[in-house]
């Protein structure tokens, strides 16, 4: 997609990742989690969590015609929060996004990374190179949440060109 731009997040792109985030969750992870634990994991992604937690990771937002469509982290080896507007799926910003947390990871000297995949993307991840090491369930606020723990080795032909 030509006119797709990924750059750095800034706090001035909080409440529209946090809607973002916030929609996946209650419309399509719901699917997997159920209202309930959605709703309590939607309570974590406030505009005002979303910059704090920006602060200790290296984050991207990915723009279509000045619309923020998706977004991702990279907290020391682990890539965190990759979430695409529900009305943009499957129009390869999800991989983008991932390829371009990958080339940040290789460029700061990491041979592997891994994530925490939600069930429902689990085939997304494996279409892009990682395997599942285990299930693991997280607690949200009293509500188990089951996630796979998910690692890919990095190949020295990933790309540089993430934004720094
Ligand atoms: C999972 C997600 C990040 C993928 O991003 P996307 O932009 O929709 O995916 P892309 O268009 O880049 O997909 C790339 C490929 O993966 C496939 N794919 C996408 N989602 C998939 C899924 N859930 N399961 C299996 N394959 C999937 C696409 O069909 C495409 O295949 P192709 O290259 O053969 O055509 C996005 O759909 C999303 O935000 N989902 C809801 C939230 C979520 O699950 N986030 C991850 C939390 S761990």
């Amino acid at each position: 997609m030509d006119e797709l731009q990924i750059r750095l997040f800034t706090a001035d792109d909080a409440p529209a990742v946090s809607r973002l985030i916030i929609r996946n969750l209650t419309e399509v992870l719901v699917s997997a989690y159920g209202e309930t634990a959605m709703q309590a994991l939607a309570a974590h992604y406030r505009p005002v969590d979303v910059v704090t937690r920006a602060r200790d990771r290296y984050k991207i937002v990915s723009e279509l015609h000045g619309e923020i469509v998706g977004t991702a982290s990279l907290a020391g080896d682990r890539v965190s929060d990759l979430f695409v507007h529900v009305d943009h799926h499957a129009a390869g910003i999800g991989s983008e996004l991932l390829s371009a947390v990958e080339g940040e990871a290789w460029r700061r000297g990491m041979n592997e990374v891994y994530l925490m995949a939600g069930l429902p993307a689990r085939g997304f991840y494996e279409n892009q190179g990682y395997v599942v090491v285990a299930p693991e369930l997280h607690d949200v606020d009293g509500y188990p949440i089951e996630l796979l723990r998910m690692t890919k080795a990095l190949p020295d032909t990933i790309g540089r060109d993430a934004p720094a």
